[in-house]
């Protein structure tokens, strides 16, 4: 009786916050509807600081299994295929990093826009598509139109991170949909593989995030893969003098050369962490402290100079657990990043294409 007085006036507490009022306005609170005056994206709010419009508990009375279908489809392909959880661990961010996390990475070509999947780091590159589809399917039979294709992106690479061995965190909720995708922002936007540390950290403050979660972030490279054309140029001619990378380890970059051939081979693949490439841990930062780090934008976070990254890569590889809560912070306030919320944008119902 006392227990279901207290959940009473916990749920009253909760629906008359002022916080629920003013980011819902329509106070749908994620019911039905789904409908939304255009998909703005102008970035008017938020800049990965602690944007206070999305809530953890936005999905709990709406659709209170979308975790638990979430994670039911990426056990199952996860077990299948482990690299999938890196691949939708990537999808988030180059989301995120394109007009802010509202699921423009998924949107195919359209009469309307040119899709960012055609992009130059998305092309022939990012990966997932179907699994994502897979979730929104079983979202959409469970409870239509109410879990935007943003969040589902959001849950899934938290998701993924989880059933590699890696942090939970979290996760605030409540993103709506784009209704357009910029083929250029992502062009501009996603950091290239060759990146100096000046480029690197002037594309994440871009987006509100500083060199902790440059660093922190960039440990996702735990996981996964990249192909030869990523790296290729470090294996034979780093500055244009025909010399291979001097920051690459010697034995380790003979050992790539069988994959990655000066001539072709541009899609052979090569793990990001050779150490423990399905396993979120902090090897990655291990790695980079030997000159094993694969892309130019990893072992510059030592090699660059920059004495704050050169000493949080130290700190992350003497202590995993240091940075598995940065990881953690870090994904929140990427997740972050300019959300459509209230009226703006949709809820789509196939994550493809706009309604
Ligand atoms: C710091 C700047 C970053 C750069 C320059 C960068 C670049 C890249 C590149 C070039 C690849 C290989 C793609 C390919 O060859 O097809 C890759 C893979 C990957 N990236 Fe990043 N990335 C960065 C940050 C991040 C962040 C912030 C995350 C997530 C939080 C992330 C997650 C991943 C994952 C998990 C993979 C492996 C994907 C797979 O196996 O399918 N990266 N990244």
């Amino acid at each position: 009786m006392a227990s279901l007085l207290y959940t009473t006036l916990a749920l009253m507490a909760f629906l008359s916050s002022s916080i629920v009022c003013s980011a819902f306005p329509e106070f749908s609170f994620g019911w039905g509807g789904g409908t939304g005056a255009g998909g703005g994206g102008d970035g008017s709010f938020g800049n990965g600081q602690g944007y206070p419009g999305l809530l953890p508990e936005f999905y709990d009375f709406s659709c209170p299994q979308a975790n638990d279908i979430v994670m039911s489809v990426l056990e199952k392909v996860i077990a299948k295929e482990p690299r999938m959880a890196a691949s939708i661990l990537r999808l988030h961010f180059h989301d995120c990093f394109v007009q802010g996390c509202d699921a423009s990475v998924l949107l195919d070509d359209n009469v309307m826009f040119a899709s960012e999947k055609n992009s130059v780091p998305n092309s022939n590159s990012i990966r997932g598509f179907e699994v994502i589809d897979e979730i929104k399917a079983k979202l959409e039979e469970a409870c239509p139109q109410t879990v935007s294709c943003a969040d589902v992106l959001a849950l899934a690479a938290r998701g993924s991170t989880v059933l590699s061995g890696g942090p939970n965190w979290e996760l605030p909720l409540g993103r709506r949909d784009a209704t357009q995708a910029s083929l250029s922002v992502s062009n501009n936007n996603l950091p290239p593989p060759n990146s100096t540390i000046q480029n690197l950290i002037t594309l994440f403050r871009r987006q509100g995030l500083d060199v902790v979660d440059l660093v922190s972030l960039s440990g996702a490279h735990t996981i996964g893969m990249a192909r030869c054309g990523a790296f290729k140029q470090r294996l034979y001619n780093q500055d244009g003098n025909d010399q291979p990378d001097s920051t690459l380890e010697i034995t380790y970059s003979n050992g790539l050369k069988t994959v990655c051939p000066k001539n072709g081979g541009d899609n052979n693949i090569s793990p990001l962490d050779f150490a423990s490439p399905a396993r979120f841990d902090n090897t990655y930062f291990k790695l980079i402290m030997f000159g094993k780090g694969l892309l130019t934008s990893d072992q510059v976070l030592l090699a660059g100079n920059v004495e704050e990254t050169m000493f949080l890569v130290k700190a992350y590889a003497e202590d995993y657990s240091l940075f598995f809560d940065q990881f953690a912070r870090s994904m929140v306030k990427m997740g972050n990043i300019n959300p459509l919320t209230g009226y703006q944008g949709e809820v789509r119902k196939n994550c493809r294409m706009p309604n």
